[in-house]
Formats: C-alpha cells, sequence, structure tokens
C-alpha cells in the first residue's frame, strides 16, 4: 500500500488550484440515470469516489468517458441511453456509501431499483433509514431481502410532502432525483442546506427539472415526465479549500487559493481568524495567512451547514494540537469521529475525549512518527500535523487520502512542503537516517 512521507517544519507559500467538490460530483453523476441524453461534468475531481461511483454507474448500463488531464481540465460524460440494468450489487457498494445515491435515480427511471445497504463505515453506523422513509412517502413500495433494498412502484412516483427527522446530506439529494420526475408537486422540508445540494440543484433545473427553494431547507419540486442531458460544471471542494487554507495556518504560511471561495466555508474561516489567520479574496480564490507567531486555541462544534463541517473537524484538531491554550471541539454528527486522535497523540498532542468533546492543550511542537488513519479526514489532519514537525512522518493507508485529495503531494509540494508518495514495493526503509527527501529539498 502506498504511503506518504512528509517532513515538515516549513512555511507553505504558493498557489493551490481546488478540485471539483467530491460531495458534490458523486450526486451529479447520479443525475445521469435521470435522462436518455449525455450528462457532462466540467470540473470533475479525479479520485478514487468519483472512478469508484463510476464503476457502479458503468454497471448499471451507462456510458462513461473520463478526459483531460489537468486539475480544472478534468471532464467525463455520462450517457444512460439504456437499457438500465436497475440493480447496484453488494461488490460494487460496499467500497463507497455514496453509491447508495443511485436508488433514488434508478427508481424514478425504471420503477424498481435493487441496491445493497451500504453496511457500517468507520465514522459511525450511517443509517439509511430516512432515505427509505422519503422514498416510502412517494409512494415507493420498499422490502429488503438479503442484504438489499427492493424499491419499486406501480405507476412511477407521486408527490408528497416529507419531512426529514434528521437533516441529512445524502438522504436530501436521494429524495430530491427521485422527486423531479414524480407525478406532480413534492414538498421537501427540512432540508439539509449544503452547498453541494445546491449545486445539485442547479444542475438539476439545468436539466428540466422545476425546483423552487433553492438553498432553504424547503424544496418544492413540481414533477416533470422526462429530463434533457446538459454541460455542467462541478463547484469548487470546500472541505478541501478548508484543509488547504488550514495547511496556511498551521505551518505559518501564506497560500492563495485558486478557483475557490471564500464564501464556501464562512464558519471555518470565522473560526480560524478567531486562532489567529487572516484571509483575503482575490480576483481567482482567496489568500490565506497564518499567523506570525503560534496559533490561538478555539472552541468550534460540528453541525449541518452553516455550522461548522464535521469533515473539517479532524483538521482543525491538528492546528488545535499546536495552538497557545485549550481548544475543545465538540463532534455532533457522526458518533465515531476522533479516530485521528490516538494517531495524533502518538506525534505528541494532549488530548483527552469527555463524550463528544475532544479537550486539546496545545503544545510546542509535534514530533514525526508512522501513523494511520482510517478515514479520509482523520488522514489528512495527520498531514497537518505532519508538516508542523521537522522530524519525519509516514502516514499508511494512503488509498483513504486518494478518496477525497486530489494530487494532495504534488499541491503541497507545490508550496514548499518535503511531501512524497512512497509507492506500494518501493524499497524505501523506513528506518533510513538520512532522508533523500531532505537531500533533495
Ligand atoms: N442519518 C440517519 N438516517 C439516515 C441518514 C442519516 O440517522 O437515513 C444520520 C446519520 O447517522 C448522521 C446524520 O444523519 O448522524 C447526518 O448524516 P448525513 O446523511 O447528512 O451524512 P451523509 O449524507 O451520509 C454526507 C457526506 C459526508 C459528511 C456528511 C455530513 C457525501 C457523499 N458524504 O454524508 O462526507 O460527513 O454528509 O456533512 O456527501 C466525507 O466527505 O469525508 C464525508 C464523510
Amino acid at each position: 500500500m502506498d504511503k506518504i512521507k512528509i517532513i515538515g517544519g516549513q512555511s507553505l507559500s504558493g498557489k493551490i488550484r481546488i478540485s471539483g467538490a467530491k460531495n458534490a460530483a458523486l450526486p451529479l453523476m447520479c443525475t445521469s440515470l435521470l435522462t436518455k441524453e449525455p450528462l457532462v461534468l466540467k470540473n470533475l475531481p479525479q479520485l478514487a469516489d468519483v472512478f469508484t461511483l463510476g464503476s457502479v454507474l458503468s454497471h448499471l448500463g451507462v456510458k462513461t468517458t473520463y478526459e483531460g488531464q489537468a486539475i480544472g481540465e478534468h471532464q467525463a460524460t455520462f450517457h444512460a441511453q439504456g437499457p438500465i440494468l436497475p440493480e447496484a450489487p453488494y461488490d460494487l457498494v460496499r467500497k463507497m456509501r455514496a453509491s447508495f445515491l443511485v436508488l433514488g435515480p434508478l427508481l424514478a427511471r425504471t420503477g424498481y431499483a435493487k441496491v445493497s445497504l451500504p453496511g457500517g463505515c468507520a465514522i459511525g453506523s450511517r443509517p439509511v433509514d430516512i432515505h427509505l422513509k422519503g422514498l416510502e412517502a412517494l409512494g415507493a413500495k420498499i422490502t429488503l431481502e438479503d442484504g438489499y433494498v427492493i424499491a419499486q412502484t406501480q405507476n412511477g412516483l407521486v408527490g408528497a410532502e416529507f419531512s426529514f427527522p434528521v437533516v441529512t446530506v445524502t438522504g436530501t439529494e436521494n429524495i430530491l432525483m427521485a422527486a423531479v420526475l414524480a407525478q406532480g408537486t413534492t414538498r421537501l422540508l427540512n432540508c439539509a442546506v449544503e452547498p453541494e445540494i445546491t449545486d445539485l440543484a442547479h444542475c438539476l433545473q439545468a436539466m428540466g427539472a422545476k425546483i423552487e427553494g433553492v438553498g432553504t431547507p424547503i424544496l418544492t419540486i413540481t414533477g416533470v415526465s422526462s429530463l434533457h442531458g446538459t454541460t455542467y460544471s462541478v463547484l469548487p471542494d470546500r472541505i478541501e479549500t478548508g484543509t488547504y487554507a488550514m495547511a496556511a495556518g498551521i505551518t505559518g504560511g501564506e497560500v492563495e487559493l485558486i478557483g475557490t471561495d471564500l464564501a464556501l466555508i464562512p464558519t471555518t474561516s470565522q473560526a480560524l481568524e478567531a486562532m489567529g489567520m487572516t484571509f483575503k479574496k482575490t480576483a481567482q480564490g482567496f489568500i490565506a495567512t497564518g499567523p506570525s507567531h503560534k496559533l490561538k486555541a478555539v472552541e468550534v462544534t460540528t453541525d449541518p451547514y452553516p455550522g461548522f463541517a464535521t469533515d473539517l473537524q479532524a483538521q482543525i484538531m491538528a492546528l488545535a494540537c499546536v495552538a497557545e491554550g485549550t481548544s475543545l471541539i465538540t463532534e455532533t454528527i457522526w458518533e465515531n469521529r476522533f479516530m485521528h486522535v490516538p494517531e495524533l497523540a502518538r506525534m505528541g498532542a494532549d488530548i483527552t475525549i469527555k463524550g463528544n468533546t475532544a479537550i486539546i492543550k496545545g503544545v510546542n511542537s509535534l514530533k514525526g512518527a508512522p501513523v494511520m488513519a482510517t478515514d479520509l479526514r482523520a488522514s489528512v489532519s495527520l498531514v497537518l500535523a505532519a508538516l508542523t514537525s521537522s522530524e519525519e512522518t509516514i502516514v499508511n493507508r494512503v488509498y483513504h487520502l486518494d478518496r477525497g485529495y486530489e494530487e494532495l503531494e504534488n499541491k503541497l509540494g507545490a508550496c514548499g512542503a518535503i511531501i512524497e508518495r512512497v509507492r506500494e514495493g518501493s524499497t524505501y526503509d523506513i528506518s533510513t537516517t538520512t532522508h533523500p527527501l531532505k537531500a533533495a529539498g
């Protein structure tokens, strides 16, 4: 398995182009199932999760073509002309939970869908009960058989009112995609309002869907009989944006983030400002600048958008580890999202967990260490922590990073980080005392 080797201690300086958002790209790809015409997605990040969902779509009968070499130029065409096989097997769905997003579109398109239940996940139990209740409200008959959800309708989905009992991102996306082809009007209450949902709604509108209330918790959808193809550009990744802003912060550096918008991370930028960072909008994005002295402690609680994103919780904890004072970080979305804590502790962090709150006493510096994490955001928090230590850190299980960070080592390397991917099978010896990277750097 590939590893990432980092020798930190440099202040990052330079420009980073932000990729298209993973969590916008995945539902957008699923909209291709709603039309017989081609859907072209521009600014599509080349990530393991995108290719995994691409394989699921291919299995269902969607013709998929990827193009473009550079970040920002990647695009793909998804053409679900038919016939569609409305069955997504366990072997494909288990690789990535977001594959469950094919359920709503498949049901809307064919009146039948058999999709494997995604199963548990490292960050929590992640049920899909609300997705199923929402589809039932639209008239679907749902049965569970041998680990599969079978959803069917007699004469198509029918518009209805449904209130989400818990704010759910992919739940809102699944039901929205189903409702656009339902007969009559659907009113969805207590919808998630993450920018990725707004992006999905805009793409659906470009395909001919009738949706009102976009960007608010109440969506009113008037069903149409068919949608057409379109070309749509995926919005910039706000989690990647926040992560690289924090990379500038934790190294006391200055990085311009290109192709993104400060407005995508309102609560994060406030928290980082409270820690001593500054932000300046530019024509192409914004400049994130770390404090000249130490970061200050922070208090954050994760919440659905526009609250502090759970997907940035592990990263801000890395900053808190080296900040002056005691920080409090509370996780309210996922019950098991502190797996980075023992790994950060191995690097010398002082963290105590009480319930769903982490109490972090800032230390002067972190040490290098071999570390690993069991999810994407936890892994990248270890990368951020490693950037502060002049000792060597090896981050194992890089496949987690490849799920959500396009060209991470190139982006950080271009800003002066000493970072290298050690390919599987390479003869690199972790106990080496001379650092080839240091020599090269
Ligand atoms: N929930 C239920 N029942 C459901 C659905 C959700 O109880 O049917 C609960 C969950 O257990 C959780 C809460 O609702 O406690 C919120 O979960 P949500 O459904 O919003 O999460 P998700 O849609 O599965 C998306 C992102 C996650 C991100 C969360 C929260 C995608 C593909 N995934 O997951 O992203 O953490 O929203 O913002 O959009 C990541 O990118 O690293 C990642 C995990």
